[in-house]
């Protein structure tokens, strides 16, 4: 059976870091690290990532703030609320939660997140920046949280076959960048597969490393596994249940039973993935304050 790669316990240990890195930016410099998320629309699962986040970063003793807009707010409010947002020094990220509604062109609003405070990692700048092996940028908070999880698990990626299932902007393709990297922690060779992939099977059985982020419900089965793979799963889905009192349950994008008893080591949903993304987030605003005030990261 495989062992469960703990996400609460990992991003526990970075939330205790990221506290102390606040303290001593506090101490020596006078400087809070400051987070604004903002929400447009009352989408009710972004509602509940936002409240977490602005939770969190209180918590870590940040300057946090959650502006919430009206579901038809217009994309020229959006572009001012963005532009003071840019100006304000007390405000070292900003993440404007995905998705908007569809009045809102993301695109335009991301390009107009000053790149220094794109503790997202969704602007050009710094998506460029990580592809091409720069370290003064940011990396998207789910890839990286991913990669700090075989950190702490001892995966050394290098060498290995990496099979990401996904080609999302948010997910696999940085995944790719992150994983292909020439740097310590990384080096694997990588295959992306994705909803075009034919015979999938095929590669996912060479993967030393899969990580599921197709967003189909258990989509990776124990047939596709090849024994002793380390298995990331990234999917969040929600499915009938009706002996749950929601009506529902979340499940992954692996069929987290019978892969187990297939991988070395295994993400559960929930308690995996989810919440190595906050804690990245608020490692990225840590390290946003000090570009911006000039401090060595
Ligand atoms: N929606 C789902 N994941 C994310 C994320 O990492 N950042 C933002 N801004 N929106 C999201």
């Amino acid at each position: 059976m495989a062992q469960i790669i703990d996400g609460k316990v990992i991003a526990q240990k970075i939330h205790e870091e990221t506290a102390k890195e606040a303290a001593i930016l506090k101490e020596k410099h006078n400087l809070q690290p400051g987070l604004v998320v903002v929400l447009i629309g009352e989408d009710p699962a972004s509602q509940v990532y936002v409240n977490m986040k602005e939770k969190k970063s209180k918590e870590l003793g940040f300057h946090s703030e959650k502006i919430v807009l009206d579901k038809n707010a217009t994309m020229d409010e959006v572009l001012k609320l963005i532009d003071k947002l840019n100006k304000d020094p007390k405000v070292h990220g900003i993440l404007v939660q995905s998705p908007p509604p569809p009045q809102i062109d993301e695109d335009k609003v991301i390009e107009a997140i000053d790149h220094r405070k794109d503790v997202d990692c969704f602007h050009a700048v710094n998506v460029g920046k990580m592809l091409i092996g720069k370290t003064d940028g940011f990396y998207p908070c789910t890839p990286y949280g991913i990669m700090k999880l075989l950190e702490y698990s001892n995966v050394n990626p290098s060498g290995k076959h990496a099979v990401i299932i996904g080609r999302s902007n948010i997910v696999g393709k940085p995944m790719m960048s992150l994983l292909v990297q020439k740097a310590k922690g990384a080096d694997a060779t990588v295959t992306v597969c994705h909803s075009r992939t034919k015979n999938m099977k095929e590669y996912t059985l060479q993967g030393d490393i899969i990580i599921a982020a197709i967003g189909k419900p258990e989509f990776l089965k124990a047939d596709m596994v090849k024994k002793g793979a380390v298995v990331i799963d990234v999917g969040i889905n929600r499915v009938e249940d009706k002996s749950a009192k929601t009506g529902y349950k979340l499940v992954g994008d692996v069929a987290f039973e019978e892969v187990s008893a297939k991988a070395s080591l295994i993400t559960p949903v929930p308690g995996g993935v989810g919440p190595m993304t906050i804690a990245m987030l608020m490692q990225n605003t840590v390290k946003a304050c000090k570009i911006q005030n000039g401090i060595k990261f």
